[in-house]
């Protein structure tokens, strides 16, 4: 299937870009799908934001035979993941930062597939130490090669300022603390958001035009 239809709401992928246990990406993707749902383009079904868990989608690290621009996939799991993507028009990544970059299963859930992020719109959120600066701009690079477009309004959170570790053992790791985040954080998200919605309504035309997505081009 061509994901891109000329008509209907935005639909928008919201990728959770971590998979470990007690990840904080499934508390930060939560918070996504609050702001989303008081956004006024999903209050009036101008956009519908569904959750894209990679934890959820099995994939291995990549062990497709041929490089993922040619769209012959060998593998069920490729297939999947495939409908999957094709069915977005646009993302939303919640991405942490893992040594200075985005963790492997984002890297590895881009690889798998191309056409799929051609022309599609993405918004970048990321989260660390520091704001997970450096994986918010590695990520827009590797979604450049796939010809996704980025809007330029992005969201960072710190691990320190955004979350609320009130109650935690101050020793433990582990803890995730509670989301909390700071002054212009949402308007920031509502800003991506408008523009997801905006730049999303406009590529249409783009992706209706491309090749269906497993198909050699
Ligand atoms: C393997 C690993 C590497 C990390 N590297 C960085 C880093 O380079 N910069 C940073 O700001 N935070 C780094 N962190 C902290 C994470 O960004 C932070 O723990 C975040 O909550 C991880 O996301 P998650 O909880 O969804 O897995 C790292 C964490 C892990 C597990």
């Amino acid at each position: 299937m061509n994901s891109a239809e000329t008509a209907g709401p935005v639909r928008i992928g919201l990728i959770v870009g971590s998979t470990r246990p007690g990840r904080r990406g499934t508390a930060v993707a939560r918070w996504v799908g609050q702001v989303a749902s008081r956004h006024d383009a999903v209050r009036g079904g101008g956009a519908v934001v569904e959750v894209v868990d990679l934890a959820e989608q099995g994939l291995p690290l990549l062990d497709e035979p041929v490089p993922a621009m040619f769209g012959d996939y060998r593998n069920a799991h490729t297939r999947h993941w495939s409908a999957v993507v094709d069915a977005c028009d646009a993302f939303v990544f919640v991405t942490p930062e893992y040594n200075h970059s985005v963790p492997a299963a984002v890297k590895n859930g881009i690889d798998y597939l191309y056409a799929e992020w051609n022309d599609k719109v993405a918004g970048v959120l990321s989260y660390g130490v520091h704001g997970g600066t450096r994986a918010g701009d590695h990520l827009r690079q590797i979604l450049a090669e796939v010809r996704a477009v980025v809007v330029p309004t992005g969201v960072s959170l710190s691990v320190f300022a955004d979350f609320d570790f009130s109650g935690s053992d101050p020793g433990d790791p582990t803890a995730p603390g509670r989301i909390a985040p700071g002054d212009g954080r949402e308007e920031a998200l509502s800003t991506m958001l408008t523009e997801i919605v905006t730049w999303s309504r406009a590529l249409r035309p783009a992706g209706a035009a491309r090749a269906p997505a497993g198909v050699e081009v």
